[in-house]
Protein backbone atom coordinates (compact mmCIF):
# COMPACT_ATOMS: atom_id res chain seq x y z
CA UNK A 1 0.00 0.00 0.00
CA UNK A 2 1.00 3.78 -0.85
CA UNK A 3 0.19 6.81 1.08
CA UNK A 4 3.41 6.53 3.52
CA UNK A 5 2.47 3.48 4.89
CA UNK A 6 4.41 2.46 7.84
CA UNK A 7 4.45 -1.20 8.30
CA UNK A 8 4.44 -2.10 11.99
CA UNK A 9 4.47 -5.88 10.83
CA UNK A 10 3.98 -7.44 7.59
CA UNK A 11 0.17 -6.74 6.66
CA UNK A 12 -0.25 -4.07 9.68
CA UNK A 13 0.00 -0.77 7.59
CA UNK A 14 -0.17 2.63 9.37
CA UNK A 15 -1.08 5.78 7.71
CA UNK A 16 -0.21 8.50 10.27
CA UNK A 17 -2.07 12.08 9.16
CA UNK A 18 -3.90 10.28 6.60
CA UNK A 19 -6.53 13.00 6.93
CA UNK A 20 -5.58 15.97 7.16
CA UNK A 21 -7.79 18.40 9.95
CA UNK A 22 -9.86 20.12 7.18
CA UNK A 23 -10.79 16.41 6.19
CA UNK A 24 -11.26 15.36 10.09
CA UNK A 25 -13.62 18.06 10.64
CA UNK A 26 -16.05 17.16 7.37
CA UNK A 27 -15.83 13.40 8.60
CA UNK A 28 -16.22 13.97 11.93
CA UNK A 29 -19.62 16.59 10.82
CA UNK A 30 -20.47 13.45 8.83
CA UNK A 31 -20.14 10.84 11.70
CA UNK A 32 -22.28 12.87 14.16
CA UNK A 33 -25.26 13.60 11.43
CA UNK A 34 -25.03 9.73 10.69
CA UNK A 35 -25.26 9.52 15.09
CA UNK A 36 -28.31 11.53 14.88
CA UNK A 37 -30.28 9.13 12.60
CA UNK A 38 -28.49 5.85 13.70
CA UNK A 39 -27.78 6.73 17.89
CA UNK A 40 -25.12 4.97 19.83
CA UNK A 41 -26.28 1.83 21.27
CA UNK A 42 -24.26 0.29 23.93
CA UNK A 43 -23.00 -3.36 22.54
CA UNK A 44 -23.18 -6.56 25.16
CA UNK A 45 -21.40 -9.70 25.49
CA UNK A 46 -22.70 -12.82 23.35
CA UNK A 47 -23.95 -15.11 26.30
CA UNK A 48 -23.02 -12.85 29.63
CA UNK A 49 -24.67 -9.73 28.53
CA UNK A 50 -21.43 -7.99 30.11
CA UNK A 51 -22.04 -4.30 28.57
CA UNK A 52 -18.67 -3.55 26.26
CA UNK A 53 -17.00 0.30 27.63
CA UNK A 54 -17.51 1.15 24.00
CA UNK A 55 -20.90 2.54 22.33
CA UNK A 56 -21.35 1.58 18.76
CA UNK A 57 -23.28 2.37 15.69
CA UNK A 58 -23.14 1.56 11.95
CA UNK A 59 -23.33 2.78 8.65
CA UNK A 60 -23.34 1.41 5.37
CA UNK A 61 -26.00 -1.10 4.15
CA UNK A 62 -24.39 -3.75 6.94
CA UNK A 63 -23.61 -3.06 10.95
CA UNK A 64 -21.84 -5.08 12.66
CA UNK A 65 -23.67 -5.68 16.45
CA UNK A 66 -23.01 -7.60 19.44
CA UNK A 67 -25.66 -9.10 22.18
CA UNK A 68 -26.65 -12.29 24.05
CA UNK A 69 -27.67 -13.87 21.14
CA UNK A 70 -24.03 -12.79 19.21
CA UNK A 71 -21.51 -11.18 17.28
CA UNK A 72 -23.43 -10.78 13.63
CA UNK A 73 -24.06 -8.08 10.85
CA UNK A 74 -27.41 -7.18 9.99
CA UNK A 75 -29.18 -4.53 7.94
CA UNK A 76 -31.08 -2.83 10.58
CA UNK A 77 -30.23 -1.01 13.76
CA UNK A 78 -30.62 -3.12 17.03
CA UNK A 79 -33.03 -0.34 18.45
CA UNK A 80 -34.75 1.35 15.99
CA UNK A 81 -35.12 -1.14 13.64
CA UNK A 82 -34.43 1.06 10.86
CA UNK A 83 -31.97 0.52 8.20
CA UNK A 84 -28.47 1.85 8.59
CA UNK A 85 -27.18 5.31 7.19
CA UNK A 86 -25.35 5.41 3.90
CA UNK A 87 -22.04 5.22 4.45
CA UNK A 88 -20.21 8.69 3.28
CA UNK A 89 -18.79 9.15 -0.31
CA UNK A 90 -15.97 10.62 1.26
CA UNK A 91 -15.12 7.12 3.63
CA UNK A 92 -15.99 4.65 0.38
CA UNK A 93 -13.04 7.03 -1.70
CA UNK A 94 -10.63 6.50 1.09
CA UNK A 95 -11.35 2.63 1.56
CA UNK A 96 -10.59 2.90 -2.56
CA UNK A 97 -7.49 5.11 -2.04
CA UNK A 98 -5.87 2.65 0.59
CA UNK A 99 -7.35 -0.97 -1.11
CA UNK A 100 -7.56 0.02 -4.59
CA UNK A 101 -7.91 -3.62 -5.51
CA UNK A 102 -10.87 -5.00 -2.36
CA UNK A 103 -14.37 -4.80 -2.92
CA UNK A 104 -15.96 -1.81 -1.76
CA UNK A 105 -16.67 -1.77 1.92
CA UNK A 106 -20.15 -2.61 3.49
CA UNK A 107 -19.86 -2.15 6.84
CA UNK A 108 -18.79 0.97 8.90
CA UNK A 109 -18.54 0.08 12.63
CA UNK A 110 -18.28 3.65 14.43
CA UNK A 111 -17.03 3.06 18.14
CA UNK A 112 -16.93 5.52 20.14
CA UNK A 113 -14.78 5.96 23.26
CA UNK A 114 -15.04 7.80 26.37
CA UNK A 115 -11.37 8.41 28.62
CA UNK A 116 -12.79 5.28 30.20
CA UNK A 117 -12.96 2.89 27.48
CA UNK A 118 -10.83 0.52 25.85
CA UNK A 119 -11.38 -2.67 23.46
CA UNK A 120 -9.84 -6.11 24.75
CA UNK A 121 -7.94 -7.86 22.35
CA UNK A 122 -9.92 -9.69 19.25
CA UNK A 123 -10.06 -10.75 16.04
CA UNK A 124 -11.99 -9.26 13.43
CA UNK A 125 -13.62 -12.44 12.31
CA UNK A 126 -17.30 -12.37 11.79
CA UNK A 127 -16.60 -11.03 7.90
CA UNK A 128 -17.11 -14.12 5.04
CA UNK A 129 -14.85 -11.80 2.89
CA UNK A 130 -11.39 -12.40 4.05
CA UNK A 131 -9.74 -11.47 1.67
CA UNK A 132 -10.67 -7.54 2.12
CA UNK A 133 -8.15 -5.51 4.17
CA UNK A 134 -9.52 -3.83 7.42
CA UNK A 135 -9.59 0.14 6.79
CA UNK A 136 -9.70 1.72 10.22
CA UNK A 137 -9.85 6.06 10.78
CA UNK A 138 -9.49 7.27 13.86
CA UNK A 139 -10.94 10.91 15.20
CA UNK A 140 -10.44 12.88 17.59
CA UNK A 141 -8.30 11.60 21.15
CA UNK A 142 -5.34 9.53 20.49
CA UNK A 143 -5.33 5.61 21.30
CA UNK A 144 -2.76 3.00 22.14
CA UNK A 145 -3.37 0.53 20.37
CA UNK A 146 -2.22 -3.43 20.32
CA UNK A 147 -2.09 -5.60 17.73
CA UNK A 148 -0.22 -9.47 17.91
CA UNK A 149 -0.17 -12.36 15.67
CA UNK A 150 -2.89 -14.75 14.95
CA UNK A 151 -3.00 -16.21 18.41
CA UNK A 152 -4.15 -14.68 21.49
CA UNK A 153 -0.86 -15.07 23.29
CA UNK A 154 1.53 -14.07 20.65
CA UNK A 155 3.94 -11.25 21.29
CA UNK A 156 2.43 -7.58 20.71
CA UNK A 157 2.99 -4.62 19.79
CA UNK A 158 1.39 -0.96 20.58
CA UNK A 159 1.37 2.47 18.74
CA UNK A 160 -0.84 4.95 18.83
CA UNK A 161 -3.40 5.75 17.07
CA UNK A 162 -4.32 9.71 16.47
CA UNK A 163 -6.49 11.95 14.98
CA UNK A 164 -6.44 11.58 11.41
CA UNK A 165 -4.35 8.17 11.29
CA UNK A 166 -5.56 5.13 9.24
CA UNK A 167 -4.63 1.83 9.96
CA UNK A 168 -4.91 -1.30 7.65
CA UNK A 169 -5.21 -4.89 8.73
CA UNK A 170 -4.69 -7.03 5.58
CA UNK A 171 -2.75 -10.29 4.07
CA UNK A 172 -1.16 -12.18 6.67
CA UNK A 173 -2.40 -10.06 9.76
CA UNK A 174 -5.98 -9.72 8.53
CA UNK A 175 -6.69 -11.95 11.63
CA UNK A 176 -4.13 -10.50 13.64
CA UNK A 177 -5.61 -10.23 17.54
CA UNK A 178 -5.59 -6.68 18.17
CA UNK A 179 -7.16 -4.00 20.53
CA UNK A 180 -7.22 -0.27 22.32
CA UNK A 181 -5.44 -0.36 25.97
CA UNK A 182 -6.52 3.30 26.88
CA UNK A 183 -7.47 6.79 25.11
CA UNK A 184 -5.47 9.46 26.28
CA UNK A 185 -7.86 12.28 27.01
CA UNK A 186 -7.82 15.53 26.23
CA UNK A 187 -5.19 14.87 23.36
CA UNK A 188 -7.21 16.00 20.39
CA UNK A 189 -9.42 19.27 20.08
CA UNK A 190 -11.47 17.67 17.41
CA UNK A 191 -13.88 16.48 19.12
CA UNK A 192 -16.48 18.88 20.98
CA UNK A 193 -16.91 16.60 23.74
CA UNK A 194 -13.79 15.24 24.07
CA UNK A 195 -13.26 10.92 23.78
CA UNK A 196 -12.18 8.92 20.64
CA UNK A 197 -13.66 8.06 17.31
CA UNK A 198 -12.97 4.62 15.16
CA UNK A 199 -14.44 4.06 12.35
CA UNK A 200 -13.81 0.34 11.05
CA UNK A 201 -14.30 -0.69 7.53
CA UNK A 202 -15.16 -3.94 6.44
CA UNK A 203 -16.27 -6.00 3.24
CA UNK A 204 -18.73 -8.31 5.08
CA UNK A 205 -20.17 -10.98 1.94
CA UNK A 206 -17.76 -12.31 -0.63
CA UNK A 207 -18.04 -10.58 -4.03
CA UNK A 208 -20.01 -13.61 -6.29
CA UNK A 209 -17.86 -14.71 -9.14
C1 LIG B 1 -11.98 -2.36 16.76
O1 LIG B 1 -11.11 -3.20 16.66
O2 LIG B 1 -13.18 -2.64 16.59
C2 LIG B 1 -11.66 -0.94 17.08
C3 LIG B 1 -10.25 -0.57 16.87
C4 LIG B 1 -10.01 0.87 17.23
O3 LIG B 1 -10.81 1.47 17.94
O4 LIG B 1 -8.99 1.43 16.80
FE1 LIG C 1 -11.50 -5.07 15.73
Amino acid sequence: MSHGAVSITPGVDYFPGFLDRSAQEALRDEVLAILKLAPPFRPRMPRTGKPLSVLMSNCGSLGWVADESGYRYQATHPETGRPWPAMPPTLLAAFAALAPDAPPPEACLINLYDPTARMGLHQDRDEEELAAPVLSFSLGDTALFRVGGLQRNAPTRSFRLASGDAMALAGETRLAFHGVDRIIAGSSTLLPEGGRINLTLRRVTKVSA
